[in-house]
């Protein structure tokens, strides 16, 4: 059915409005629908000028992201047909945005004659974030509209911005309090087209400043192309045809390269994780009802150590007040300090007002008294990780929490079957593993113990929404699934190392695959004794052959910590976390290798980055058949978002399937997917 007409005394409107739950997606058929929708306004004598508007709430997320997946149907429709058909009309364009502008959408409000939004629209071009670029005229017509530079800074970034910096770019021309489709209609009405106005903007040169120089910069501040920088370089160039060439010629050059884009490895690697971590909290046994059953309105957590106090600063910048328990007046004061100190950074950055910022430290409360964590809705438990002070937690919060309270324990590898048994709420007992620094890092692993109830996983990926991170469920196993995966993914590089490959050589095979740090860094940084207890709690599973991380521990090389591990440490070199090679601990390996009689041998770099990489995967395939992960994409969230997986290599088992494969047959231009927006 068309939209309804709305005849005004001074001229005939169409209201189209993008109507395609649940985020107006512009999938190929929604596209034909919106072409024949507006091509029959064109015709329509009686119609002076079109409003786009969007239902659900919001404008549109863009294009479709399912379509780049397939095979483009020969004559499917894009957003592209109906950009054009825009572009050849006579008649007045208006887009009146509310809710979310993004990728293809925001490109449609840009070949409108006018934009007016509500106070709470957002604009994004995100497609960088999918390894792509905006692919329906964006790389031309925002340079032309806010020039090259503020375009190029807001199509790299990829984020949304307000209604108000949107206003101050020129992006859109209003900002309306009122009824928004009523002052699209007003600007629409006897508005001249402001054809010959957008025909000079497209003829007209950018300014010289926009040239080459802002060109050549941006390649400079971005990746590299084979290091998650191809779309980033690839964006960059269809812009420089916007500043070199004629509109038609430039946007000919953008849908050639949106084409490779869509068929590089990087693009589809992202767009696998797009969709993974949308299915985390799609869990079988736990609908929609159960997700909305638990009100999270107040929080508590135990022990002001670094993680309690991470965890506390995530629950206030969520707007939920938190009480914090600790005996000792020590680590509560260096708490404080840790928690105003990251507030007055917030504010030093210009991300919060320094009322905000009072406030929100404000919300949480120190204590020494458990009794006032009778109220909080939550509790997380983050004391000394040892299963029998853990134990006398529990039995205390079981006492103390209210009735249908939540009780978590922070472990990373202690049994929380365990712990819930110390209880008498069993079923509302169950893991939240934050990662270090809790307010900073996105991910959440939530446990799932013998009892836990899927209320109270619903109510934990609840947990998860409102402190914005990435929460994925996992079983109840040693190390859950990022710790136990690291474990083999160690003891692999340090069977390398007992092999005669230097662990310097390691770490940086393993950055150059896209890895901030190599393992043993990692592991200086996480703590040699930190990782010689999780052996010991292993058993049998040790971390290498050699006993050379006992033979550290006991030389007091625990890691940055103590300004030597695997690395040396010095304060004048990168503050002290700049690893430096220590040829003492090159001398070890080789003695002990000797002794254990690990003949040495040479492994180039993809050897290095393949043994490490297969036993992440191998690990991973066993949690799967274990059923401690649920899929292969939570896994690889897991790992981009705890472990610096690199985004644009999909994680390690997107990598081990598809990822070598889909990067040489990009590079070669033998991808599979077809060249279309
Ligand atoms: N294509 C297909 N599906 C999409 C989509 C898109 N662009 N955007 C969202 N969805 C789907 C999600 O998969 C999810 O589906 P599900 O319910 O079956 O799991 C549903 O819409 C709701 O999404 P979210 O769970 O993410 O809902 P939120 O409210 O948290 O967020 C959003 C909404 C801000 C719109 C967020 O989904 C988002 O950022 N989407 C991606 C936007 C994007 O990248 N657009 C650019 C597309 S590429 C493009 O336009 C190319 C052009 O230049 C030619």
């Amino acid at each position: 059915m068309l939209p309804p007409l709305d005849r005004a005394a001074d001229g005939a409107i169409r209201l189209i409005t993008l109507d395609n739950p649940p985020v107006n997606a512009l999938s190929f058929a929604y596209c034909a629908k919106l072409l024949e929708e507006l091509e029959q306004a064109h015709a329509d004598g009686g119609v002076e000028a079109v409003v786009f508007a969007g239902a659900n709430g919001l404008f549109s997320a863009g294009a479709d992201v399912n379509d780049f997946n397939q095979e483009l149907p020969e004559h499917a429709t894009t957003i592209r047909d109906v950009i054009a058909a825009v572009e050849a009309s006579v008649k007045v364009h208006v887009a009146a945005i509310d809710g979310n502008a993004l990728g293809g959408a925001l490109e449609l409000a840009l070949v409108c004659d006018y934009r007016v939004a509500t106070a709470a629209a957002k604009f994004g071009l995100p497609e960088i974030r999918l390894g792509l670029l905006p692919g329906a005229g964006g790389t031309q017509r925002l340079p032309r509209l806010i020039g090259a530079r503020a375009a190029l800074e807001f199509m790299l970034k990829g984020s949304a911005i307000s209604a108000q910096r949107a206003l101050a770019l020129g992006l859109i021309d209003e900002i309306v309090d009122a009824d928004l489709v009523a002052r699209a209609k007003d600007r629409a009405r006897g508005a001249k087209r402001r054809v010959s106005e957008r025909q000079a903007i497209i003829a007209a040169d950018l300014p010289p400043q926009a040239g080459p120089f802002v060109v050549a910069q941006a390649h400079k501040a971005v990746p590299p192309e084979e290091n998650g920088g191809l779309a980033a370089h690839t964006l960059i160039d269809a812009v420089q045809a916007a500043v070199e060439l004629p509109f038609a010629f430039g946007i000919a050059r953008e849908s050639r390269l949106f084409g490779e884009l869509v068929r590089s490895g990087p693009s589809q690697a992202l767009r696998h994780l797009f969709f993974a971590e949308r299915e985390l909290a799609k869990i079988d046994g736990i609908d929609g009802a159960a997700r909305d059953d638990t009100e999270i309105e107040s929080a508590g957590v135990v022990g002001a150590g670094t993680m309690g106090s991470g965890i506390a600063i995530a629950f206030a910048q969520a707007g939920i007040p938190v009480v914090v328990v600790d005996g000792s007046d020590e680590a509560v004061d260096k708490a404080r300090q840790t928690v105003m100190g990251m507030f007055m950074y917030q504010v030093q950055k210009g991300r919060l007002t320094r009322e905000e910022a009072w406030k929100r430290g404000r919300s949480i409360r120190f204590t020494g008294d458990w009794a006032e964590l009778g109220a909080a809705d939550v509790v997380v438990e983050a004391v000394f990780e040892n299963l029998e002070v853990k134990r006398e937690v529990f039995r205390k919060l079981d006492a103390i929490a209210k009735p249908g309270a939540i009780l978590a324990s922070n472990t990373s590898t202690l049994d929380i079957d365990a712990l819930a048994a110390e209880t008498k709420r069993p079923e509302r007992v169950l893991g939240l593993h934050f990662f270090v620094p809790a307010n900073v890092m996105p991910l959440l692993e939530i446990v799932r113990g013998r009892e836990t109830s899927p209320r109270t996983i619903a109510a934990a990926f609840k947990i998860g929404k409102l402190l914005g991170k990435k929460a994925v469920l996992s079983g109840n196993a040693f190390g859950f699934i990022g710790n136990r995966m690291i474990f083999d993914y160690v003891r692999e590089a340090n069977a390398l190392a007992e092999e005669g490959v230097a662990p310097v050589r390691i770490d940086a095979a393993m950055k150059a695959f896209g890895f901030p740090m190599g393992p043993f860094a990692m592991t200086d940084l996480s703590g040699l004794d930190i990782a010689l207890a999780v052996q010991k709690a292993r058993g049998a599973e040790a971390l290498g052959r050699t006993g050379v991380l006992e033979r550290l521990v006991q030389m007091g090389r625990l890691g940055q910590k103590s300004m030597a591990g695997y690395f040396k440490y010095d304060k004048a070199v990168g503050k002290g976390r700049e690893p430096i090679v220590d040829p003492q601990v090159e001398e070890l390996y080789a003695q002990a290798a000797r002794t254990a009689g690990i003949a040495p041998r040479a492994a180039g770099d993809d050897e290095i980055r393949t043994r490490l990489l297969d036993a992440l995967a191998e690990r991973g395939r066993k949690l799967l058949d274990e059923g401690v992960a649920l899929r292969p994409g939570d896994i690889d969230v897991v790992y981009v978002y705890g472990y610096g997986f690199p985004p644009h290599r999909g994680g390690p088992m997107w990598y081990a399937e598809h990822g070598r494969v889909s990067s040489s047959a990009a590079s070669e231009g033998e991808g599979r997917l077809p060249a279309h927006a």
